[in-house]
């Protein structure tokens, strides 16, 4: 039974990193009648005569104005979801070409990213509507100011990392219904951020009040895609990957992340396989490549490492863990594709002692740690 066409203009806002602000907002067009519209365009053959329709085609995008049925959407039907800011400066840049040719395959560009979707390997990044996508980082510079605390992130956990940082890896790095491996998952943000896009998603923790208290906020998180969820209880320097995927099923991931702790700065507890009891920092750098020898055989070849570390003050001496933990990944079978630098969220204790810091820094010829790097590797 056909269902009655919807007049109103239907709209929806888009969810990005940053709250929706109305240049996200979509819109929903009557795919068919959209396509025929550019189609009819095409096939014109004077530019004053394309720009005419075009013309049309912002009028209904902008008020509404429809007479071609673009706005009418039955349940039947198929649609395509728009975001509108970027229809419109694609309409815009049609407008304002200066040749028939030029404009004919702005046009055809435009109809090829409502009727197709091209992808690469390692992502649903929709190439022919890049523009979209602009909550997806591409600069190597993130100052990302406020913490995610929506839904299960509730950021209770001293040493966690900004939910944000997955969330763009994830994005980059994976498509829907592929799988994470997260060694150090602590109080499973990467988990979270899995659930939420569709990624299954498997950690280890070493701390086991940690790891119970972690899988029960994650089982929390809506399950909106049907995505696997997995903590297991262990140490990364030395579990049976093998043996641990082959329970879930799976012979490789496509993706790891991992949050080391950055040596000792903050002791996460007394255990001494845990990387921050490591008595030196040669000995932490050594219990992390093991973790990255244990996990690389379960890396699918041409896929993505993902490192987030920071550095360390020790005796009037700044130790680039960073550095070294880099240093440590090029040893091995993997290619440096980006060193990102992360602002550093200022912790309470140290935002209470601001100028203490402040003065000390002044004393001791050192500026004070304000960023941290995520650490971008492609598997050979
Ligand atoms: C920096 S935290 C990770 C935080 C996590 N990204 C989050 O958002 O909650 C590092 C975690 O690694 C864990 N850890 C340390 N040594 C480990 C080991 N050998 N095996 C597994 N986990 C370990 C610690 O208990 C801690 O929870």
């Amino acid at each position: 039974m056909k269902a009655e066409s919807i007049k109103a203009p239907p709209l929806l806002k888009n969810l990005g990193l940053e709250a929706p602000s109305l240049s996200r907002v979509s819109i929903i067009l009557n795919k068919a009648k959209f396509i025929e519209t550019l189609e009819k365009g095409i096939t014109l053959d004077n530019l004053n005569l394309l720009k005419n329709k075009v013309t049309d085609l912002k009028n209904v995008i902008r008020f509404y104005k429809d007479k071609e049925g673009i706005l009418n959407i039955d349940f039947n039907g198929d649609t395509v979801s728009l975001r509108k800011d970027v229809l419109i400066s694609e309409l815009d840049q049609i407008l304002e070409a200066r040749t028939f040719q030029r404009a004919k395959y702005y046009l055809d560009r435009l109809k090829a990213g409502v009727e197709k979707v091209k992808t690469n390997k390692i992502n649903d990044i929709n190439l022919l509507r890049w523009k979209e996508y602009d909550e997806v980082v591409t600069d190597s510079l993130w100052v990302l100011d406020k913490r995610d605390t929506s839904g299960a992130h509730l950021g209770w956990y001293w040493g966690n990392f900004i939910p944000q940082i997955p969330h763009q890896i994830i994005l980059r790095y994976t498509k829907k219904a592929e799988w994470v491996l997260d060694p150090f998952v602590g109080s499973g943000t990467t988990l979270i951020e899995c659930r939420r896009l569709g990624r299954n998603g498997i950690g280890i923790e070493l701390n086991t009040e940690v790891a119970i208290k972690a899988k029960e906020l994650v089982q929390k998180e809506p399950n909106n895609f049907n995505a696997t969820s997995d903590i297991t209880v262990g140490d990364s320097t030395r579990i049976d990957f093998k043996v641990m995927l082959k329970q879930k099923g799976i012979n490789k991931v496509q993706l790891l992340i991992m949050h080391p702790p950055y040596h000792n700065i903050i002791k996460f507890s007394k255990d001494n396989r845990d990387l921050s009891n490591a008595p030196t920092v040669n000995k932490f750098l050594e219990m992390f490549g093991k973790v990255v020898d244990s996990t690389d055989p379960f890396l699918e070849k041409n896929r993505y490492l993902a490192i987030v570390i920071g550095d360390k003050y020790s005796k009037g001496e700044w130790i680039p863990l960073g550095f070294y933990v880099m240093g440590e990944v090029l040893k091995r079978n993997y290619k440096l594709k980006s060193i990102i630098v992360k602002n550093f969220e200022e912790t309470r204790a140290k935002r209470n002692q601001k100028e203490l810091w402040r003065y000390r820094a002044l004393v001791g010829g050192f500026y004070i740690f304000k960023h941290e790097y995520i650490l971008i590797f492609k598997k050979k």
